[in-house]
């Protein structure tokens, strides 16, 4: 996730109006920062590694001259936050520059492409492809205005992106277009503005032109001109007026960070599974290699572990070990050596008890690889091979999307290690990398059919003063994962088993009217699992199911339950059904009267650059 800004102005130099905008967008990513503005037929470019606040004291990003520019703040998916890699990027020529949000799927094979054709890249980002692109038409078809020009380029590009152009030869406008990544456009008098969100420009106008996927729009002093991408056809469409302050911009109208970013799961989702076939390779293949693979994390980051050790296993027979990291060196550390793995998860990047896990395990020459969602975090500097997760920054201090995305990431390289062990058929293969395909759109379904669900339920349990978590199998992952969620924002005192340990002392708690909730996915593990669900009915507890849709047996025997869309395979299930129990936590705390976005006593690892 990154923050694109664009605007033309009548009067006033672009580039004060640029920085401020992108300190408004800042929350979207922070690692770089670059502003290009036009003036006299060039294009004046200043661009950084760090916040914006750091790189403007350096460059001082208000000095720029020209009223027509676009800017960007970068949250890296694809190359190091450094300078060369912060944007606007621009051809051959530095004429055209372009800022970008998303994630450009088939850029090696379009870079392959343009450098044969001799154009000369810079950097090693996804995004430095469109400028290319879009030169090399114009390059081929010199009467191309730059609206038709931007229109074939995006043509070419698979994946995501919402893009502002400025080109020298028509210094007079802006090009831009959206394919899943956000985009918008404030109109008040003669200036125009772009943006990725609203925020960006909300104190200088309310008026907005949403712009749909699949759209291109030229804006200039005299023209807001939009396009169909795919016919070129003319689309009209009025300003709204949007009566948002500041904060609810920020927010997307929700009232914490936390629904958001449980709204925000299916694009993240979307985007994690943009991963790069090579990174996901490689890891894969230093997996197979390891003689013992030990998953380290903290919190949230050790229950995606959890649930991978069963996924590693099932789909790739590979035994793994997670661990919590703070226990790391304690439990493992004498017995890590040269053949060990060690796959640290973590957020942040920047966890002290993950981040020296990592540092026992290299001086004992273990391999280190690393799952972050933040490039240029410690933990990418010290691993071998690192994956980005593309989750984008997340603000609320309970982590939720990037719990999600985690989890699919780690899914996609079991599945890898899988394919390179021979261990699953063809037709497995093809039919999970399927529903891992459709897992976005699962969790946008259980979103829209559960949250009213999950009020109801919040509101009868909301004084609850104790509550189990169980499940069985990869389950017992997500039931660890619901109950942090409830106890570290709604407070509410919490257990979690794998249900079959349950009956080894936690059954003693259980009284009339003692809330259990049971994660009960159509898989291996149900039949037992109604087993533990009568025991504890039986003492006279209030059962709440999280089940598959239609599942009639446990419907019966449940107070409340949530229901799942049908057919989710028991390895990927984690995902979708973690999703209920955040909901879940986020409604008992707002019931009772907390603000789930800032939990005493806890906050957020940064990255520390
Ligand atoms: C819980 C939560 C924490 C983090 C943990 C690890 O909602 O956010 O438990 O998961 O502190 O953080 P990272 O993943 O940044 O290492």
């Amino acid at each position: 996730m990154c923050g694109i800004f664009g605007c033309i102005l009548k009067e006033k130099n672009s580039a004060p109006v640029i920085h401020e905008a992108l300190k408004r967008l800042e929350y979207r990513g922070y690692d770089s920062v670059g502003v290009a503005a036009l003036h006299n037929g060039r294009l004046h470019i200043k661009k950084d590694q760090g916040k914006i606040d750091e790189v403007h004291e350096v460059h001082n990003l208000d000095d720029l001259p020209g009223n027509v520019g676009v800017g960007h703040t970068r949250w890296a998916t694809h190359g190091a936050p450094l300078k060369v890699n912060a944007h606007p990027h621009v051809d051959c020529s530095g004429q055209i520059a372009v800022v970008h949000n998303g994630i450009i799927e088939n850029f090696t094979e379009l870079r392959v492409e343009l450098e044969n054709l001799g154009h000369i890249f810079k950097s090693k980002t996804d995004t430095e492809v469109i400028p290319h692109l879009i030169e090399e038409s114009l390059r081929r078809n010199p009467s191309l205005d730059l609206a038709n020009a931007v229109l074939e380029a995006v043509k070419k590009l698979e994946g995501s992106y919402a893009i502002a152009v400025v080109s020298t030869n028509e210094p007079d406008k802006i090009v831009c277009a959206r394919k899943e990544s956000p985009l918008v456009i404030g109109v008040e008098g003669d200036n125009v503005y772009c943006a990725s969100d609203i925020p960006a420009f909300l104190p200088l106008t309310n008026r907005v032109v949403m712009v749909e996927d699949g759209e291109l729009v030229i804006i200039s002093h005299e023209s807001l001109e939009i396009k169909k991408i795919a016919d070129s056809t003319t689309v009209t469409r009025e300003p709204e007026i949007f009566d948002w302050t500041a904060e609810m911009a920020v927010k997307k109208g929700y009232p914490h960070f936390m629904l958001k970013e449980i709204h925000e799961q299916p694009a993240c989702l979307r985007n994690t599974l943009r991963l790069q076939d090579h990174y996901l390779d490689l890891m894969a293949t230093f997996l197979d290699r390891a003689r013992e693979v030990f998953l380290v994390a903290c919190g949230t980051s050790y229950h995606a572990c959890l649930a991978a050790s069963y996924m590693f296993s099932k789909l790739a027979f590979l035994a793994t070990y997670p661990v919590i990291a703070s226990e790391f060196a304690e439990q493992h550390g004498k017995s890590v050596n040269i053949d060990s793995t060690i796959l640290a998860v973590s957020q942040s990047g920047e966890t002290a008890d993950t981040l020296a896990s990592v540092n026992s395990a290299r001086e004992r020459a273990a391999t280190v690889l690393g799952l972050t969602n933040a490039m240029g975090s410690s933990l990418t500097r010290v691993s071998r091979v690192y994956i980005g997760q593309q989750s984008g920054p997340e603000i609320g201090v309970a982590a939720t999307k990037t719990f999600t995305s985690q989890l699919s990431v780690l899914a996609q390289l079991a599945l890898r290690l899988a394919k390179k062990r021979g261990k699953v058929s063809q037709d497995e293969m093809d039919f999970l990398a399927e529903k891992l395909d459709e897992i976005p759109d699962i969790v946008e379904t259980i979103i829209e059919t559960q949250e009213e669900n999950a009020k109801r339920i919040a509101e009868k349990y909301k004084d609850a003063r104790t509550f189990f978590f169980l499940g069985r199998g990869v389950s017992s992952a997500t039931a660890y994962e619901g109950r942090l969620k409830l106890m570290e924002i709604a407070y509410v005192p919490s257990i979690a088993f794998p249900a079959g340990e349950s009956k080894h002392g936690p059954i003693s708690l259980v009284e009339s009217g003692f809330p259990i909730l049971f994660i009960c996915p159509k898989d291996g593990t149900r039949k037992t699992l109604i087993g533990n669900i009568m025991e504890m009915k039986a003492r006279g507890a209030s059962i709440i199911a999280v089940i598959e849709e239609g599942d009639e047996e446990i419907k019966k025997l449940a107070d409340d339950y949530m229901e799942m869309p049908k057919g989710i395979p028991e390895v990927l299930s984690p995902i979708p059904y973690a999703v209920p129990l955040q909901l879940l936590a986020y409604y008992i705390a707002v019931k009772r009267g907390l603000n789930p976005d800032t939990p005493r006593n806890l906050a957020k690892s940064v990255t520390v650059k």
